[in-house]
């Protein structure tokens, strides 16, 4: 393994004979054409289909890189050092490991986040959304035809308090362009009264999630709609595959509400399988702070996410003094 500091370069070349634009950051260099994503590196190349690529590089884009790691598959992805991240490739892959193939550069936060918007921007053709179910969207793949910039770009829910209260993330409806999704037809639109005291209007408030959850226009994007100091209640609509394989670096919590979700559990570090999770209405997982997991939605379902966003966890992980699962039977 090769590993360089903080400092890398990072370059855009001139379009190819398909109109993308290519990438390098640091020793990495990333191109496409009209079906496929392409990464080399100085012991390694790598390929994965382009609509597979742009789904995963939007979360990465949208997230700020999330918690943890965010693979694209079980070669590509990223590690989240709040502050610097860890490119690689073959990194948590046991055989590349082995072989000693894999190879990882640390990027200084906005060197990566601006060279993978700005690949995410070039890559999207007109017609295509990578946040959409497939059967909501367009095609990824052809020669580069326009862009859609407005969805590589849309608004990221991070309520202060809580959706719905006064100054906060405002209630979704069919005015603000949130129309009730196909496969929620049959969830009640109604919301709570709230009859506060004098003095405590702004105190009080209430939300009916599902209504809410009914109206998301997006997949697989955990949201932050309510904030109690660190906990973050982080519900989302998923539907067809997790673009991505999301490797823990603390527990997370999922609470099922609606329809089902098949999990694949793999080691985070080596990506050997361990668990596969079937999640149905009412269902509480916790999902352990090292593995890594990769979710299938049959049909569009709601599932609450509930994080805690402390920055002292992953070392108090990974320094032992936390356990690695949030809960002993
Ligand atoms: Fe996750």
């Amino acid at each position: 393994m090769t590993t360089s500091d903080a400092h890398v370069a990072s370059k855009a070349h001139e379009p190819n004979e398909f109109g993308y634009r290519s990438y390098e950051l640091g020793e990495f260099h990333f191109s496409r054409d009209e079906y496929f994503a392409y990464l080399n590196w100085p012991t390694g190349r790598h390929v994965m289909s382009v609509d597979a690529f742009l789904r995963a590089l939007q979360r990465d884009v949208a997230w700020d890189f999330f918690y943890g790691i965010v693979n694209f598959d079980g070669v590509l992805g990223t590690m989240n050092h709040y502050g610097t991240v860890d490119l690689f490739a073959g990194r948590y892959n046991d055989a590349y490991r082995k072989a000693e193939l894999d190879h990882v550069e640390t990027i200084d936060t906005p060197i990566i986040r601006d060279t993978f918007a700005a690949m995410l921007a070039d890559w999207t053709n007109d017609g295509f959304d990578p946040f959409a179910s497939p059967e909501e969207t367009g095609s990824a793949f052809g020669p580069k035809h326009g862009d859609n910039i407005a969805a590589n770009t849309r608004h990221r829910v991070t309520a202060q308090r809580m959706v719905s209260l006064p100054g906060d993330e405002p209630l979704r409806s069919d005015d603000n362009g949130h129309p009730v999704n196909r496969m929620f037809a049959d969830v009640t639109q109604d919301e709570p009264e709230v009859h506060a005291e004098p003095g405590f209007e702004n105190e009080v408030g209430s939300f009916n999630l599902f209504a809410y959850l009914s109206r998301s226009p997006v997949t697989w994007n955990p949201s932050v709609v309510s904030v109690c100091r660190e906990s973050l209640y982080c519900p989302t609509t998923e539907e067809y595959i997790l673009p991505i394989i999301h490797g823990n670096d603390r527990a997370e919590w999922f609470v099922q509400l609606s329809d089902e979700i098949i999990w694949d559990v793999e080691d985070r570090d080596t990506g050997r399988k361990r668990a596969k999770v079937v999640v149905k209405p009412g269902d509480v997982a916790a999902m352990p702070s090292d593995i890594r997991h990769q979710g299938y939605a049959p049909k569009r379902s709601m599932l609450l996410v509930w994080e805690n966003a402390s920055l002292k966890i992953p070392e108090l992980i990974s320094s032992g003094r936390f356990p690695t699962q949030p809960v002993e039977f």
